[in-house]
């Protein structure tokens, strides 16, 4: 019988471990042609930005935690190759899986490439054109040096084939978040509805709107930042918005001495499944988000993302995302119309392959890869 392929799996930051659980779950499924080595990079490092979703989503503990913790880019990114490189020499992966867009995701394939390792990357070939923001140049660059794509919809095989990747080594297999996604709506509709301390706040506004916030374009300028919340504080008188703040969010506001309108119910970061639980019934959700645009899709909730751009077109094309940017006037008039028209609208279609059975892809073809 042949060895199981050692596969080691990176995870960095928040988007990502909703990531890994439903891959792990898809290897534990197959001992005989897969085991894993989970590393944690130590880019998200609270309680309420990583320990939550490890317990909650059932993620067993990483083998390694590199404990890198926050800084500036380069330093960040420097500090988690310098300690993934000891760790990929003495494991010797068949594979290393990087997931998303984070500094962690280019930080370990740049180490893994260089030491022949060969590199998937899950959640590759999305592009937003928008050069000032980090992730794009962590996906261009991690793009640029992977060996296997695993890609959640056409416009990023379109992108792979376009930057000159081999056909043969790029797979639409669907999203990995949305197996993930899939997953917990089902636990949730099993557990009871009261479990959450959210769940108060739900009973308590028949209509509500969920707000996530933490691109730097839109909170670390103070006039940008400034022009959001007093949307918000627009649309809140009308909608009350939930808003769990993000600890970067968290620094602006205290940095800038802003309050929170009226009408802006301010919570700390949730974890997964008590923010699920939440936004799952939402009539609106505003968010400068990458994951949240997607999963809105895959439950046909109404989103309004603000920024100008989005490297995952297919929320909008076929889903329930719009692109709204950061100008309050238009932030408001959009969610004033993206209400009245949820009432009357067709429930939108989920993306191809958005099925819940992702990770099972890319485990058949990483089977035949390796
Ligand atoms: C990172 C990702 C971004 C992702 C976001 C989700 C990159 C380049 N950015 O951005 O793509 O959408 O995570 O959250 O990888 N902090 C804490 N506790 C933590 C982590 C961070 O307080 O556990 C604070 C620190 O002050 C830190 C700041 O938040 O400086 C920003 O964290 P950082 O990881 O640098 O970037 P994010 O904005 O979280």
């Amino acid at each position: 019988m042949s060895v199981p392929k050692k596969l080691m799996l990176v995870a960095g930051a928040r988007p990502n471990f909703m990531k890994i659980a439903p891959v792990i779950r898809a290897i534990e499924k197959r001992p005989q042609q897969f085991c894993h080595v989970l590393v944690h990079t130590g880019q998200h490092y609270d309680e309420g930005m990583s320990d939550v979703f490890f317990r909650e989503l059932g993620i067993p503990q990483p083998h390694h935690h590199l404990s890198v913790g926050s800084g500036s880019h380069a330093r960040q990114t420097a500090a988690i190759m310098t300690s993934f490189e000891p760790v990929l020499e003495s494991e010797q992966p068949d594979c290393v899986l990087v997931f998303g867009d984070v500094n962690s995701t280019l930080a370990c394939s740049i180490v893994a490439v260089k030491q022949h390792v060969p590199v998937a990357h899950v959640e590759a070939g999305l592009r937003s054109g928008d050069r000032r923001m980090p992730e794009e140049i962590n996906r261009l660059v991690t793009d640029s040096i992977s060996d296997f794509f695993f890609v959640t919809e056409q416009s990023g095989v379109r992108h792979l084939h376009h930057e000159g990747h081999a056909a043969d080594h790029v797979f639409h297999v669907g999203h990995v978040m949305i197996d993930n996604l899939l997953y917990e709506v089902e636990r949730l509709e099993a557990g009871p509805a009261d479990a959450f301390g959210t769940a108060s706040l739900k009973q308590a506004h028949e209509k509500f709107g969920v707000v996530t916030l933490h691109r730097p374009s839109n909170v670390d300028d103070e006039t940008v930042f400034r022009g959001i919340v007093q949307a918000l504080g627009t649309i809140g008188e009308s909608l009350p918005l939930i808003f769990p703040v993000h600890p970067r969010t968290a620094a602006c506001l205290e940095r800038y001495g802003m309050a929170l309108p009226q009408g802006v119910i301010a919570l700390g970061p949730l974890g997964y499944r008590e923010f699920l639980n939440l936004w799952r019934d939402a009539s609106l959700v505003l968010t400068d988000s990458g994951g949240l645009q997607e999963e809105t899709t895959g439950l046909g909730i109404p989103c309004l993302t603000l920024r100008e751009n989005t490297e995952r077109p297919v929320t909008v094309d076929e889903g329930t995302n719009k692109l709204v940017g950061a100008d309050p006037d238009a932030i408001v008039a959009n969610a004033r119309a993206a209400l009245a028209a949820a009432a009357s609208s067709t429930p939108p279609r989920r993306p191809d392959l958005w099925d819940g059975h992702a990770s099972e892809r890319i485990l058949d073809h990483l089977q035949a890869l390796l």
